[in-house]
C-alpha cells in the first residue's frame, strides 16, 4: 500500500515517540514508581521507564529516570518543561543558564524544576545507592502541538526569563503571599519539601496547609498540601491532570463519579503517585501517625492557568458544590466515608481528630 491508501488521521506524535524510545511504559490508576519497571534508555543515557496515568488528562506525562551508583544521564536539552521530585538516592543537577552554570544537591523528596529548553545534567552523587527521579512534564502537550522532534529536542533558542534570580537554584525563593489557598513560593529548587513550610488553608478541611509553586516561571504547577495527624480533606473534583504524589505519611484516597454506588480507593505512601480523572470526585485519608503530605504536579500553573479549568479550579478549589464551586463539605458527604475512615483509623492506633470539624457517633 503508498501512502495514498493510508490517510493519516487520528495521531497520537507524543504516543508513538513514546513507543519508539523503547522503554517500558506503565499506564494504570495508582502507580507506584519506586516499583515502575525500567530499561536502559539510550536518550538520557541512564535506565528509565514512562508513566501514563489514567487520570493524567492530555498534557502530561511522568518519565521515571534510575542512575546508576555514579552515573550522569547525557545533556538534555528540550522544549518542555518539566518538574522533577526525588524518590530515592543523592545527587546533583547542573543547569547552564544565561549567565553561566548552577548547581544544586538533591536528595529524597527534593523538587526542582528544569527552567524551559535549558541544558542541563543530572548526577548520582553516591557511589553505592542508585537516584530515582520522578520527572512529570509537558512532553505530550508540546510534540502533540508541532509534531516535529527536532523542534522539540534540538532547539537553540533561549529562554533567559526562566531561569529566574540565581538564588532560586541554591533553594531560597521568594514568598508571595496572596490568600489561603493561594499564596505561593516562587523559586526552582526546594531541598525537602517533607520540611517546607506550608501555610494554614481552613477551608479545605481540618487544619490543612498548603503552598503554591511557581518553579522556574513555569506553566507546569506544583502544590503541596498536608493533613494533620487524624483527619482528611473536603472531597472536590475538577478536571484531569493533577499528580498527585505521596510525600509524608500514608494514607488512602477515594475517588467516585456523582451517582456512583462504589469508591475508587487509592492506598499512598511515598513512591506512590495517581491522577484523579476529569470531574471525579476525590478524597484524600491520612491514617498516619503522623502529619501527611502530598505534592501535586499539573499542566497550567497558579500564575499561568493556560485552561479555562485550571483558572476555575484555581479560583474555587474550596467553594461548596452547592454555592457552584467543585467542594463537598462534611456535613454534605456520603455517611460511609467517615465510617470508612474511623474503621481505617483503628487498623493503624490513631485517634480521629475530625470530632472538631464533624457529628461523630
Ligand atoms: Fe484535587
Amino acid at each position: 500500500m503508498n501512502d495514498a491508501a493510508q490517510p493519516k488521521l487520528l495521531l497520537d506524535p507524543y504516543a508513538t515517540w513514546a513507543e519508539r524510545e523503547g522503554v517500558p511504559i506503565v499506564e494504570d490508576f495508582g502507580v507506584d514508581l519506586l516499583k515502575v519497571p525500567t530499561a536502559p534508555w539510550p536518550r538520557f543515557g541512564v535506565d528509565g521507564g514512562i508513566v501514563h496515568l489514567k487520570g493524567r488528562g492530555d498534557f502530561v506525562a511522568i518519565f521515571v529516570l534510575d542512575l546508576p551508583p555514579g552515573a550522569q544521564t547525557a545533556p538534555q536539552q528540550h522544549l518542555y518543561e518539566e518538574v522533577v521530585y526525588v524518590l530515592a538516592g543523592h545527587g546533583s543537577t547542573v543547569i547552564d543558564g544565561p549567565h553561566g552554570q548552577h548547581s544544586f544537591e538533591w536528595g529524597p523528596k527534593s523538587l526542582f524544576a528544569l527552567p524551559l529548553n535549558a541544558r542541563y545534567r543530572h548526577f548520582n552523587s553516591s557511589g553505592r545507592e542508585r537516584a530515582r527521579l520522578a520527572a512529570t512534564n509537558n512532553l505530550p502537550a508540546m510534540l502533540n502541538l508541532f509534531h516535529n522532534e527536532a523542534f522539540v529536542f534540538a532547539n537553540g533558542f533561549a529562554f533567559a526569563e526562566r531561569h529566574g534570580d540565581a538564588r532560586f537554584f541554591a533553594g531560597e525563593g521568594n514568598f508571595v503571599p496572596v490568600r489561603p489557598g493561594r499564596n505561593m513560593w516562587e523559586t526552582n529548587f526546594i531541598a525537602d519539601l517533607a520540611g517546607f513550610e506550608l501555610k494554614a488553608w481552613d477551608r479545605r478541611g481540618a487544619g490543612g496547609s498548603n503552598m503554591m509553586f511557581i518553579l522556574a516561571d513555569g506553566t507546569m504547577h506544583a502544590h503541596s498540601s498536608q493533613m494533620p495527624i487524624g483527619t482528611y480533606k473536603k472531597a472536590h473534583r475538577h478536571g484531569a491532570d493533577f499528580h498527585v504524589f505521596a510525600v509524608t505519611g500514608h494514607g488512602y484516597s477515594l475517588l467516585w463519579y456523582e451517582g456512583d454506588q462504589d469508591f475508587v480507593r487509592v492506598d499512598w505512601r511515598h513512591g506512590v503517585v495517581f491522577a484523579p480523572p476529569d470531574m471525579m470526585f476525590h478524597q484524600h485519608f491520612n491514617t498516619s501517625p503522623q502529619p501527611s503530605r502530598y505534592l501535586a504536579v499539573a499542566m497550567g500553573s497558579l500564575r499561568y492557568p493556560f485552561t479555562t479549568d485550571k483558572r476555575r479550579v484555581f479560583m474555587g478549589m474550596d467553594v461548596s458544590v452547592r454555592d457552584g464551586g467543585c467542594q463537598i463539605e462534611y456535613e454534605d458527604q456520603d455517611p460511609r466515608i467517615h465510617a470508612l475512615y474511623l474503621a481505617e483509623l483503628a487498623k493503624h492506633g490513631v485517634a480521629s481528630e475530625m470530632g472538631k470539624f464533624i457529628k461523630e457517633n
